[in-house]
């Protein structure tokens, strides 16, 4: 999940490569550095967050308008400073940034250490540029042919920039499988490249993406894209819609706050263009797919990670009562491996904000080879996940900067309501009757939404209430099921206290053990069908000492008498009460990590885009 910058152009390098790996931040900050080409190489870099790498350029600045930047998610080698990127080869020639990881590099390592290279890092990305280097004592001088010849001895997933001190007016950039995507933006006699548009989008929205095994020679004043096996490639030029403002985080304290309080609007978003009222019916043309094709369709797999894959949990709900069609949720970081049961009356939904989940990206692989129909729901435009599914359903979230998934999580769930809808629509499982009335009830949801941020003051007391647990147990049955698990993993990741999503009728089988006073339990408790089964878990955790905190309906006095603290949301229509539950849970979370002084927005260990295995 690290995040690349590259730039060739007349302006100083830098600067852009900085205000690029600022935008990536996110992705990764166990490290940041840059190379800088001007007759020599020109390395800074640092341990920790960008703003040490700042320092480190105040302190000595770097000329030059070719360059390469880095921020490093550690996979091997701990984070210091001389494992950060970028790596220079041992007699200086050759530097390189990395993504993805070398799976060979001990015994790489080993062959060039025989050779007489002496290795400057732990990290198994230096053995790319030192391999490179080897290669040229041989008589290659150009940089793509060493790249392509290189690359061939790498066994893994790669994205990877070089620059070559003998050949100064040029970056090599070339992807292998799915560790992160390479952009290439086209500014006017200059170039970019990124690992994630973001970084580049302030300066072109015109983009090329390189696909797997293609590789790109770019100077300022053009490109020549190839696969591996020389064969010349004509990319598509994407243009990519852009909204500066919303990407940037405004009068709020964390881009995760931003973006909690920004779900009303993402959901409207979400919801626009895809519903016709007037008659009743929901459009989704990027899916591309006929009634027949619908009906065709035997059973639908979802695979997704994270909180993408307890949207999917919810979305089974949907699918399975409004399309009735047969759902099947998978990890998508196990689906690969079971050798699945899927052909090509199966459709594949792949869920993944970022649309470059190396595990989710993998499961659309292992769809295609079996002849599987593959959907995804996606939030990044243009990402790959996008661009490899027959067929796909934007969330329309806008940018979701925040490590801690929240916007993404609620309109990936919406856009499942709407792919159920109009399955049912081509597969004739709805009337019409039926379908207005399920259509009346997501407009509802934008309200919904408002009503439930309401309640942040009551969370926020709730969380400083419960400041000391060092332990905390989610529990919801049916649709809410999803919810406890989501409610869990919010906590966990950037508040950092354990924490566990139960189903509620499984407590009595063993989890109940651990409910004391120190372990809260959050009871997702609305009143629903499976209300008074709440009501008895609520009770069960009360008479062993426990400590409950009830998320309830308004209007709702008894659980008051049962539960220690009450969490209001309005009535919602079941199905789509899960996209309000959650937000109280959001904001548990996000308060709790306030409370704990934790890095609300990149949180300890984690990456917003897992692009490696
Ligand atoms: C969610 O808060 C986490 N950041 C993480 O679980 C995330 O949902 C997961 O990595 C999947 O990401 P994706 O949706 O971009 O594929």
């Amino acid at each position: 999940m690290c995040g690349i910058v590259g730039y060739i152009g007349q302006r100083e390098a830098a600067p852009i490569i900085v205000d690029g790996l600022t935008r990536l931040e996110y992705r990764g900050y166990d490290s940041a550095g840059l190379a800088v080409l001007n007759g020599k190489i020109h390395i800074r870099r640092d341990v920790g967050k960008l703003h040490n790498l700042r320092q480190r350029l105040a302190e000595n600045p770097v000329n030059g308008t070719l360059g390469i930047g880095h921020t490093r998610w550690a996979t091997h080698g701990v984070p210091a400073e001389h494992n950060a990127h970028p790596h220079i080869s041992m007699n200086g020639q050759f530097v390189v940034v990395h993504n993805g990881i070398v799976e060979n590099y001990l015994s790489l390592r080993a062959e060039l250490t025989t050779a007489g290279v002496t290795f400057q890092s732990e990290t198994d990305t230096e053995v790319i540029v030192q391999l490179i280097e080897q290669l040229a004592r041989l008589g290659i001088t150009d940089l793509t042919e060493l790249a392509q010849c290189v690359v061939q001895q790498l066994r893994g997933a790669h994205a990877i920039v070089l620059m070559s001190k003998s050949q100064p007016d040029r970056l090599v950039a070339l992807r292998i499988g799915n560790a992160g995507g390479i952009a290439i933006g086209i500014g006017e006699n200059e170039y970019f490249v990124a690992s994630d548009m973001p970084a580049i989008l302030d300066y072109t929205d015109q983009m090329i993406f390189l696909e797997h095994r293609q590789i790109a020679t770019i100077t300022a004043h053009g490109y020549t894209i190839k696969t591996l096996d020389g064969d010349s490639i004509v990319p598509e030029i994407h243009v990519i819609p852009h909204d500066p403002v919303s990407a940037a985080k405004g009068e709020y304290r964390h881009f995760m706050q931003k973006e909690i309080y920004e779900q009303p609007r993402s959901i409207t978003d979400t919801l626009g263009g895809r519903i016709d009222f007037e008659h009743g019916r929901v459009i989704l043309p990027d899916l591309n797919l006929t009634p027949e094709r619908a009906q065709s369709i035997s059973r639908l797999v979802t695979v997704a990670c994270g909180t993408s894959y307890y949207s999917a949990l919810v979305g089974k709900f949907y699918v399975e009562q409004l399309a009735r069609l047969h759902v099947e949720v998978d990890y998508a970081s196990e689906f690969r491996y079971r050798d699945p049961l899927i052909d090509n009356t199966t459709a594949l939904l792949a869920i993944t904000q970022s649309g470059e989940t190396v595990d989710t990206l993998a499961a659309i692989e292992e769809a295609h080879t079996k002849n599987t129909l593959v959907w995804s729901i996606v939030n990044a435009i243009g990402s790959q996940a996008m661009r490899v599914a027959d067929g796909y359903i934007s969330m329309n979230a806008g940018p979701e900067i925040g490590v801690a998934s929240t916007k993404a999580f609620t309109t990936s769930i919406v856009d499942q309501y709407l792919l159920a809808l109009y399955l049912a629509q081509l597969r004739g499982t709805v009337s019409s009757a039926q379908l207005r009335h399920y259509i009346q009830d997501a407009a509802q949801l934008p309200n919904l939404i408002s009503e439930a941020l309401e309640q942040e003051k009551v969370v926020q007391h709730i969380a400083e209430k419960y400041g000391d647990a060092v332990n905390f147990l989610f529990v919801g049955r049916g649709i809410q099921y999803p919810i406890a698990l989501e409610g869990a993993l919010k906590l966990k990741e950037i508040s950092y206290i354990h924490a566990e999503g139960y189903p509620a009728g499984e407590m009595k089988h063993g989890p109940i053990a651990l409910i004391d006073a120190k372990m809260p339990v959050l009871a997702i408790a609305l009143q629903d069908s499976l209300y008074e089964k709440m009501i008895s878990q609520i009770e069960q955790a009360k008479a062993r000492g426990g400590r409950v905190i009830a998320l309830a309906t308004q209007g709702d006095k008894f659980i008051a008498s049962r539960a220690d603290d009450v969490i209001y949301l309005p009535p919602m229509p079941p199905l789509l009460s899960p996209v309000a539950s959650v937000i109280p849970l959001q904001l548990l979370a996000y308060h709790s990590a306030l409370l704990r002084g934790a890095d609300v927005d990149q949180p300890r260990n984690l990456a917003k885009s897992v692009t490696v295995e």
